[in-house]
C-alpha cells in the first residue's frame, strides 16, 4: 500500500461542484465551481443542482487531474461526500465515485461531510491534527460545535432551526441582497456601524443555537420601516446584523471552553470566512492564551480537498466502501 496516496475527492453535496487531489494533507489541485443558476431563484433549487453537477463533474476530473499534474493511474484512491445534503447532488458524486473505482481498479472512500469541514482547518497545515480540540462548524446547511478527544468527534451542541449561513442568506434576501448572501454582508458591514441597530440574541440552554427568532425580528424591524430604509442604511443594517450572528456562535464557544478546558480552538464550514467571526475568535483566543486555527479561506466554502485528511486516514486503516455504499441526506450524529 502506497504510504502517500495520492487521492481523488469528489465533493457535490449541494450547489458546488467540487474535484481535489490530495496526498496526505497536501492539496495538489483544488477545483470548486459553483452553480450561479440558483441566483435567480435565491436559493438552491435540488433539481437543477443535480443536472448541474452531471455536466460539470467529467470535465473538473480532468482538469484537477491536469492541475495536480498526474494521470489517473497514479491515483490510489477516491474519496466522496456521503452525506448529509441534497440526495440527488450527492447521487452524482457516488455513482461517479462508484464508476471511477471500478474503472481504475482503485478503492473507494466514503466520507461525512460535516467531519470534512471539521478537518478541512488541517489540510495545507505544515503539523500533526491534535489529539484535542473544540470545533465550530458553520455552514449554509449546519452550525455545530464539537469536540474532539483522542479519535472520538462528539457533537456537543447544534442549531434547532437555522443555520448561520442559513441566517445571512435569508436576511440578505430580505434586503435585496443577491444569493449566497454571506459574503455581501460581510463587505457591507465593513462600511457600517455593528452598534446601529439592536437585534435579539437567542437565549437557548446549553451549546444549542437558534436563528430563526433573529430571522423574524429583522423581517418586523423593517416592515415598520419607510421604503428608502434598506438603501439609506444598509452597511449598518449589514453590520449589526453580522454582529448578532457572530456574537451568538462566540458565546456558545466561550461557555464550551469555559465548561472543557480545551486550548485548541478550530473553524470550518463558509461562515467560518466571515472576517468578523474570524477576528472574534482570533481576539477570544488570545485573550485566554488558546490557539486558534483558522482554515485557509478556499478551505472554508464547500470544497473537495478539505475531504483529504479523513481520506487518507481511512486508506491508512483499510476503511473503504463498497459499492452498495449508498448517499444519506440527514446529518448522522
Ligand atoms: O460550507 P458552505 O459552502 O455550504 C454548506 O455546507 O452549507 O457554506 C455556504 C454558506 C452560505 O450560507 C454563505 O452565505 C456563507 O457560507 N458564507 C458566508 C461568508 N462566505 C460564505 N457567511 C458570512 N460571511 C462570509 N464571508
Ligand atoms: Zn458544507
Amino acid at each position: 500500500m502506497n504510504p502517500s496516496p495520492n487521492i481523488l475527492c469528489i465533493e457535490s453535496s449541494c450547489d458546488d461542484t467540487s474535484i481535489a487531489v490530495t496526498m496526505l494533507h497536501k492539496v495538489k489541485s483544488n477545483i470548486v465551481s459553483s452553480q450561479l443558476e440558483h441566483q435567480k431563484y435565491g436559493g438552491v433549487v435540488p433539481e437543477i443542482a443535480s443536472r448541474e453537477h452531471i455536466k460539470q463533474i467529467i470535465p473538473l476530473i480532468d482538469l484537477a487531474l491536469s492541475e495536480a499534474q498526474l494521470t489517473s493511474e497514479q491515483i490510489d484512491a477516491i474519496a466522496f461526500t456521503q452525506g448529509p445534503g441534497l440526495m440527488g447532488s450527492l447521487l452524482v458524486g457516488v455513482c461517479t465515485a462508484k464508476a471511477l473505482a471500478q474503472g481504475w481498479g482503485v478503492p473507494m472512500i466514503p466520507v461525512d461531510h460535516l467531519q470534512a469541514h471539521v478537518y478541512s482547518a488541517f489540510m495545507d497545515l505544515d503539523e500533526e491534527m491534535p489529539d484535542q480540540f473544540l470545533s465550530l462548524v458553520v455552514s449554509g446547511g449546519h452550525t455545530s460545535l464539537y469536540l474532539q478527544e483522542e479519535t472520538e468527534l462528539k457533537l456537543i451542541g447544534k442549531t434547532r432551526d437555522d443555520a448561520a449561513g442559513e441566517a445571512f442568506d435569508k436576511i440578505g434576501k430580505m434586503l435585496g441582497l443577491p444569493y449566497p448572501a454571506g459574503i455581501e454582508i460581510d463587505t457591507l458591514a465593513t462600511q457600517g456601524d455593528s452598534k446601529a441597530f439592536a437585534f435579539p440574541i437567542a437565549k437557548i440552554p446549553d451549546y444549542d443555537y437558534s436563528f430563526s427568532g433573529l430571522k423574524t425580528a429583522v423581517l418586523y424591524f423593517l416592515q415598520k420601516q419607510t421604503p428608502d430604509f434598506i438603501s439609506q442604511n444598509l452597511a449598518d443594517i449589514c453590520a449589526s446584523i453580522q454582529y448578532t450572528i457572530v456574537e451568538t456562535l462566540v458565546r456558545k464557544l466561550q461557555k464550551a471552553l469555559d465548561d472543557t478546558s480545551q486550548t485548541i480552538v478550530v473553524l470550518g464550514g463558509g461562515v467560518s470566512n466571515n472576517s468578523y467571526l474570524r477576528s472574534r475568535v482570533t481576539e477570544i483566543c488570545q485573550e485566554r492564551g488558546i490557539r486558534c486555527i483558522l482554515p485557509k479561506p478556499s478551505l472554508t466554502t464547500d470544497n473537495a480537498a478539505m475531504l483529504g485528511l479523513i481520506a487518507y486516514r481511512k486508506f491508512i486503516q483499510g476503511e473503504f466502501g463498497d459499492f452498495s455504499v449508498t448517499p444519506y441526506a440527514r446529518a448522522q450524529h
